[in-house]
């Protein structure tokens, strides 16, 4: 928790996309102060499993940082807020587009208050561009980034993949462009507006389907196992076709279950070993010396037949069974792992990525862990906050309030929810 250690982080991200890469600046050592509207987080309380208790949506999305709650929609929040920033190196946001400018901070105002402060701000389409009005999620993300026409089969519907590459992805790339600010910001003490929009994040994601889409033009992609021509236009949805240049495929295995798949590239390299381990188990023992499949060219050609001969040897065979018996002969392979397996996989314990914590309102619970190890600078993952435990504690060590300028700002509202208007 050394490597952020001098960096203070004013923290006015929501929902996911925001939320992980602060949360990966906490675990790297950096004071977050989540800066939340009194009713806090929208995703406190989506999904909820445990009554009343903050949720896993909201509780592993935003470890180690402090909650602070402020209605900036009254003067002395707002005031809270300058104040803030005058002292934070970072602020970010993940506001929908103009939320921050109706606020009255857009960020030529937020760099006039402080012009050594970086700012990011995560969109959905940018600040410029005919969509830049628009709202996003997750898929709707993945849907423009080109993620989803390329995912499935050619005959079934588009799909959407599990790992979040438009919320975490783009975080993930709000981060690098934060902390390559905040170092131009040590040699010039000018901070910089960092801006990624999701779109864009999944786009840059999905480089190698723009390889193919250009390789088009030229003639058909002889490793792709669903059929291409040349001037087809879009990049098609290739199943579980590898997307690198060596063949690749999810075979099913033993016993048969929804998870019981394997998925083995079939690197130029090891035909050769492959050919001659699974051979004999299938009554093929010359498969090695088989010119159908000599060369990675003729492999290319026959693949529907290479994924049927290595299917049969598969059945025979667990996945956990199939990863020891390829990596013992080198070929890189990887059993196809659920959350369950995942859970109470040996490798994940060792590497902290699935840590139990407590929790005041839900007990003990588990996040992912820290995927990036620094080895001078570990992580140690600590529960999320509840909703405004810091508010008093930031107001009056970091900020250096004195109780009657607290208990002031209390009474005027810039800490609470309006009142509801009650119904006629
Ligand atoms: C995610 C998203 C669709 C959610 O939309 P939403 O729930 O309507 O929320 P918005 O961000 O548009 O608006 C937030 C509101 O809270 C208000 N608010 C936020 N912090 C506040 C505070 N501390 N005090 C008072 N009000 C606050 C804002 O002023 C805004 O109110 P307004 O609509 O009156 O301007 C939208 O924020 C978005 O498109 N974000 C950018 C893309 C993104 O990050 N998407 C992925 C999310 S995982």
């Amino acid at each position: 928790m050394e490597a952020l250690k001098d960096v203070r982080v004013l923290d006015m991200t929501h929902v996911q996309a925001g939320p992980t890469c602060s949360q990966l600046l906490a675990w790297m050592g950096a004071d977050v102060i989540k800066f939340e509207p009194p009713q806090g987080d929208a995703t406190r309380a989506q999904l909820r499993d445990v009554p009343d208790a903050d949720s896993l949506y909201f509780t592993m999305l935003n470890c180690n940082k402090r909650s602070i709650t402020v209605n900036m929609k009254t003067a002395e929040g707002r005031q809270v807020f300058v104040d803030l920033l005058k002292i934070c190196d970072v602020v970010m946001e993940n506001f929908g587009p103009g939320v921050l400018d109706r606020l009255g901070f857009p960020w030529e105002k937020i760099h006039a208050i402080n012009p050594r402060i970086v700012m990011g701000s995560i969109k959905g389409f940018g600040s410029s561009g005919p969509y830049a009005d628009f709202k996003a999620y997750e898929n709707v993300a993945q849907a423009m980034g080109g993620a989803m026409s390329t995912t499935g089969t050619p005959e079934g519907p588009p799909f959407v993949t599990g790992a979040q590459i438009g919320d975490s992805g783009t975080g993930l790339h709000l981060a690098i462009g934060l902390l390559a600010a905040l170092r131009q910001r040590d040699r010039t003490g000018q901070g910089q507006y960092v801006e990624v929009a999701m779109m864009d994040g999944v786009m840059n994601l999905c480089r190698v389907k723009w390889r193919d889409h250009q390789r088009l033009t030229r003639g058909p992609l002889s490793e792709y196992s669903v059929p291409t021509h040349q001037g087809m236009g879009a990049t098609p949805r290739a199943g579980n076709d590898s997307g690198g240049g060596q063949l690749g495929n999810a075979i099913r295995c033993k016993p048969g279950g929804p998870n019981d798949f394997i998925y083995i590239v079939v690197q130029e390299a090891v035909w050769d070993p492959l050919a001659r381990r699974i051979g004999p188990e299938i009554g093929q023992p010359g498969l090695a010396a088989d010119p159908k499949f000599a060369t990675i060219g003729e492999r290319r050609r026959n693949q529907a037949e290479v994924w049927e001969l290595i299917g049969e040897f598969a059945l025979k065979h667990t996945k956990r069974e199939l990863m020891a018996i390829l990596n013992d002969i080198d070929v890189p392979c990887g059993p196809i792992m659920s959350t369950e397996d995942l859970a109470g996989d040996a490798h994940v314990k060792l590497r902290e990525m699935y840590v139990e914590l407590d929790h005041p309102q839900r007990g003990k619970w588990y996040n992912v862990g820290m995927p990036i190890k620094l080895s001078a600078s570990p992580a140690r993952i600590e529960r999320s906050p509840l909703l405004g435990e810091h508010t008093e504690e930031v107001l009056k060590a970091v900020l250096d309030y004195d109780e009657a300028k607290v208990a002031a700002l209390r009474q005027a509202g810039a800490f609470s929810a309006p009142p509801k208007k009650a119904k006629p």
